[in-house]
């Protein structure tokens, strides 16, 4: 049996890491285990992010996540929300793995499956999707990328769709080559997540109530209301080790 790495998630849920090869996915040309031992600050960022947008939901919802990489989102989930249903899709098969060693002591109502998003995502109910894409944006999202899967979660009715939107990196070129979409979308990252909102309300009746968002990422929390306030907090630079950290 390979020795796993022992990390610390949100400063209190141990996580075990198996030594994983990496492996070419569709997507990118490394798989997230490769991506996690090389920047888990930013891992760390994003998992306090999800689990701050989620704060205020009751324990006991059923939980569909079709991104499940590593699992550090999956295991913060369990303890933070303790869902009645959890279900994981992941498309690299050492990921899979991954998942499988290091939920085995949670449990049981969690189903992990090795297979591609695009199969799975909204034929189900759910009434959290965390949707940690490896790859999403607004201009993506125009043509025409994932949105029959943004339809089909929209269906089910979910209380919130939360979404990994990767706009926020190089934000300062990014704003200026959306303005041909959108004429409000500034160089302030609110403005942003506001302009997405009111996309999502458009296409799918779902708005952005809540932005966590860092140099690299935006995590919009999509809920079935209008457009209106959305509540934001910034994860700094230097605050990834509260999310992850190694501890061995
Ligand atoms: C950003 S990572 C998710 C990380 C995860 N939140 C964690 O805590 O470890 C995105 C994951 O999506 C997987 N992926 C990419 N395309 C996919 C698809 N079409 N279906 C399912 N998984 C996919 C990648 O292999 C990668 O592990």
């Amino acid at each position: 049996m390979p020795t796993p790495t022992r990390w610390m998630i949100l400063d209190k849920y141990p996580f075990e890491l198996l030594p994983g090869e990496p492996t070419q996915v569709t997507v990118g040309d490394k798989s997230y285990y490769q991506y996690l031992n090389e920047r888990p600050n930013e891992t760390g960022k994003n998992v306090q992010a999800v689990i701050w947008l989620l704060r205020n939901f009751p324990k006991g919802l059923r939980i569909m996540e079709p991104f499940g990489g590593c699992g550090v989102f999956s295991i913060a989930l369990q303890n933070e929300l303790k869902p009645s249903s959890h279900h994981i899709v992941e498309l690299d098969g050492g990921c899979v793995a991954q998942l499988k060693y290091c939920l085995r002591n949670y449990p049981s109502r969690i189903l992990i499956l090795h297979g591609d998003a695009h199969d799975y995502l909204g034929h189900g109910p759910a009434d959290i999707f965390v949707c940690d894409f490896p790859v999403f944006t607004m201009t993506r999202l125009l043509r025409g990328e994932w949105a029959t899967e943004m339809s089909r979660m929209a269906t089910q009715k979910p209380k919130a769709i939360l979404i990994t939107d990767g706009s926020s990196y190089l934000y300062h070129f990014v704003h200026k080559t959306l303005l041909k979409y959108c004429p409000e979308i500034t160089s302030d990252r609110e403005s942003y997540a506001h302009a997405m909102g009111r996309l999502l309300y458009w296409l799918y009746g779902y708005s952005v109530t809540g932005c966590g968002y860092h140099g690299t990422c935006f995590y919009l929390r999509a809920e079935p209301v209008p457009p209106g306030e959305i509540e934001f907090k910034r994860f700094p630079a230097g605050s990834g080790p509260a999310g992850l950290r190694k501890v061995q």
